[in-house]
């Protein structure tokens, strides 16, 4: 909130934004992780919970989501709070009519004790925390920028499917140019040591230049590789992404390149180790075929999704300040 940007989280959730995976420390993510752990058993035994009890969080989506929307929603409807939904304000609120997203955060931190925003451009989060004067902001997804919550979720897999998040070798691949999720994913690799990361995409789908370099510098050792057969044999993790279609101006390259690498039963067969993970962000469309499915490596549609919301009650718990 405010000036407080980009805190650091250093063991204090409390009533603090989150707006990037660089707010976390590998302390952290253990606490939020002890908390998701609980979460689940709660879930799973379907006990009813007031931890979240007498709190309103307003969900704001500037662009399209149903999975982290309703997630969100999911999580914190579980805990015995409430919400106030909305999806799509540019369309169907007072941002039609020209506000401001500095006065649409005002108006709603009015209403709330907390917000969860997701917005087409890259660091509109950060604004909405510096307009919020008291609402913890969190980052569903900014633009090409980062999906925080998404990297809890998919790091706390790897750590319940692996055992460990460090001395790994990824694998992932898609657009890893604009998928905000790899972007996230990447910072939180590169909290724990000897982490190779390899990067599978078309040329034009390359981490840009930038971000190749200052996400090097963090120590996670990145390969950039073009084809199938250069996918190592021993990578404990898939992470699997689609082509990023709204990021494309012209949609005639999108069609050229949507598929480059598809997941097939073959694939797995020639490339995958028998005790990997296959993970997903979701929503895939054709770059993993659901002849897959059955695999019980692959864990996109069971554990990955309902993590996310695991995640999130932890999450949404800690920065309101409930556990
Ligand atoms: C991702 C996103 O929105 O960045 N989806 C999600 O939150 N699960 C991935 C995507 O849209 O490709």
């Amino acid at each position: 909130m405010g000036k407080l940007n980009y805190q650091k989280i250093e063991g204090k959730f409390t009533g603090k934004d989150i707006l990037s995976l660089d707010q976390f420390d590998a302390t952290d993510l253990l606490i939020l992780f002890k908390h998701t752990a609980e979460m689940k058993k709660l879930a799973e035994k379907s006990t009813p919970s007031d931890i979240l009890k007498g709190t309103l969080t307003t969900l704001i989506f500037y662009e399209p989501s149903s999975r982290t929307f309703g997630s969100f929603g999911a999580a914190i409807k579980r805990l015995g709070g409430t919400t106030v939904d909305i999806q799509n304000p540019q369309q169907f609120s007072s941002v039609a009519k020209g506000e401001t997203l500095e006065d649409t955060i005002r108006t709603f931190e009015s209403y709330s004790n907390a917000i969860v925003m997701r917005h087409p451009q890259s660091g509109a989060a950060a604004l909405a925390a510096e307009a919020a004067e008291h609402s913890p902001i969190i980052n569903a997804g900014d633009g090409v920028g980062e999906h925080p919550t998404q990297a809890l979720l998919d790091l706390y897999t790897i750590y319940e499917h692996v055992g460990r998040l460090d001395n790994l070798t990824v694998l992932m691949a898609g657009d890893i140019l604009n998928g905000r999720t790899v972007h996230s994913l990447i910072r939180g690799l590169s909290l724990y040591k000897n982490n190779t990361v390899y990067l599978l995409s078309p040329k034009r789908l390359k981490l840009n230049a930038e971000d190749l370099k200052e996400f090097s510098s963090r120590g996670v050792k990145l390969v950039e590789i073009e084809s199938e057969k250069e996918i190592p044999k021993d990578a404990s993790v898939w992470y699997w992404t689609r082509v990023q279609k709204e990021r494309f101006e012209n949609l005639e390259e999108y069609e050229k390149i949507k598929h480059a690498f598809i997941v097939t039963p073959d694939l797995m067969k020639k490339y995958a180790a028998k005790d990997m993970i296959l993970m997903h962000p979701l929503p895939r469309v054709g770059e993993i075929e659901t002849t897959v499915d059955p695999d019980p490596r692959a864990v996109y549609l069971r554990h990955q999704m309902r993590n996310g919301m695991y995640v999130r009650m932890a999450l949404m718990a800690l920065v309101l300040g409930r556990v």
